[in-house]
């Protein structure tokens, strides 16, 4: 018999992917389903990076690996934008670029998490890093937000959950699942307690360019990060290249050197080639993502709009990301009204469950991820199956 470590057994799929089988079995019906589930920009990748892609596809370095943290003239020219877009005192050797940012998470766990150790993640929490945590063997510990309306994260929640064993915790700004940025202030006062403590901030900032109110907050813009802070980012969001598998890791240059031996370890470098459209779109679209703010705006004053009328749901507008993260009065099973919905309204949305026990009675609603007439379709369906009720 296969015997598999419990530690393994213990990690549950996220419940993506029952719901979209059950959204292409009604598709086949020829029900029209429409999703909110994954988090997606709508838009396509800058025509840069699909330009450089298909250039390089006659040439013979493409087909090899790269340099292991990833090509240098792609480390540097990310370096010199990081170093506008978020104030972060970088250069090429502080990044090691990563199939994605799960990746690039999965790598700073393994460089910086011993088996056993804890790692706090505030709640609501994006589902893959819990999962990964697991599966590195240390002790995911969650840490629920007091604020469970505007989720922002501040000291206080942490101070709770953060023990001697606590070896890293886990931001992510903007959030996924909520939206929620962490201001300014609350966020050096978190990165300064941690530090002093000897604990590792882990910031996902894959929805760095997706911030509406005010400017994004990164954790290696403070004074000092370089002691206690890694990044992670990616080109999946701000450039919709979700399938080409590039991200990064932001830390210190000895950091990124032992981040390093485990890249080549589990997959020697990110791809060739979609390095090579990244640094295009570096070099030429940076700030890509910022044509479509008014877009993501809209859509988020839409969804606003559309709630607002329907009893017994609630949410407050975030800052960032494109996610709604609407609590459902008396709702106790978000998965069976997850379920109910695609059922009923043919609307694909996550149940909050998923995203740690203190997201239970909520559903998260991906806003950004389909065209217009479907966007429109899909409140509308929400509103009345929710008016139903
Ligand atoms: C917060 C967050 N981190 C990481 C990822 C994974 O991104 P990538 O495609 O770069 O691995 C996602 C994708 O939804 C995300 O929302």
């Amino acid at each position: 018999m296969v015997r598999i470590p419990q530690r393994v057994l213990d990690i549950e799929l996220p419940p993506f992917d029952p719901l979209n089988l059950r959204a292409g079995e009604l598709r086949a019906q020829g029900r029209d389903v429409i999703s909110l589930g994954q988090a997606l920009p709508y838009f396509p990748p800058p025509p840069s990076a699909v330009r450089a892609a298909q250039a390089a596809l006659s040439s013979p370095h493409v087909h090899l690996y790269s340099t292991d943290p990833g090509r240098p003239s792609l480390r540097r020219a990310l370096a010199e934008r990081l170093h506008q877009e978020i104030g972060a005192d970088c250069e090429a050797g502080d990044l090691v670029i990563t199939a994605g940012a799960n990746h690039a998470f999965a790598t700073a766990l393994t460089t910086l998490v011993n088996p056993g150790d804890e790692v706090v993640l505030p709640a609501p929490y994006f589902t893959n890093h819990y999962m990964q945590v697991q599966a590195s063997g240390a002790i995911a510990v969650e840490a629920p937000l007091v604020d469970q309306k505007a989720y922002t994260v501040r000291w206080d929640d942490l101070s709770r959950a953060v023990t001697p064993r606590t070896r890293a915790v886990v931001l992510c700004t903007p959030s996924n699942p909520t939206g929620a940025t962490i201001a300014r202030a609350d966020g050096e006062r978190i990165v300064s307690e941690l530090a002093s403590r000897g604990i590792w901030v882990i910031s996902d900032e894959t929805y760095m360019q997706f911030v509406y109110d005010g400017t994004h907050w990164s954790a290696a813009s403070v004074n000092d990060w370089r002691r206690s802070v890694v990044v992670i980012g990616t080109f999946s969001k701000s450039f919709a290249m979700m399938g080409w598998r590039v991200g990064f890791i932001l830390a210190d240059r000895e950091l990124c050197e032992q981040a390093t031996k485990i890249q080549d370890a589990m997959i020697i470098c990110a791809p060739t080639i979609s390095q090579i459209a990244a640094e295009a779109a570096v070099n030429e679209d940076w700030d890509y993502a910022r044509q479509f703010h008014g877009e993501f705006r809209r859509r988020r004053q839409r969804v606003a709009e559309h709630l607002a009328g329907v009893p017994g749901l609630d949410w407050s507008p975030a800052t960032g990301g494109f996610f709604a993260f609407v609590r459902v009065d008396g709702c106790t099973d978000s998965p069976a009204l997850a379920i109910r919905l695609l059922e009923d309204a043919h609307v694909v949305a996550i149940p909050g469950a998923a995203f740690g026990r203190s997201g239970e009675g909520c559903l998260r609603l991906s806003y950004g991820s389909v065209g217009e007439g479907e966007f429109e379709r899909a409140l509308e369906r929400l509103a009345s199956y929710f008016s139903r009720r």
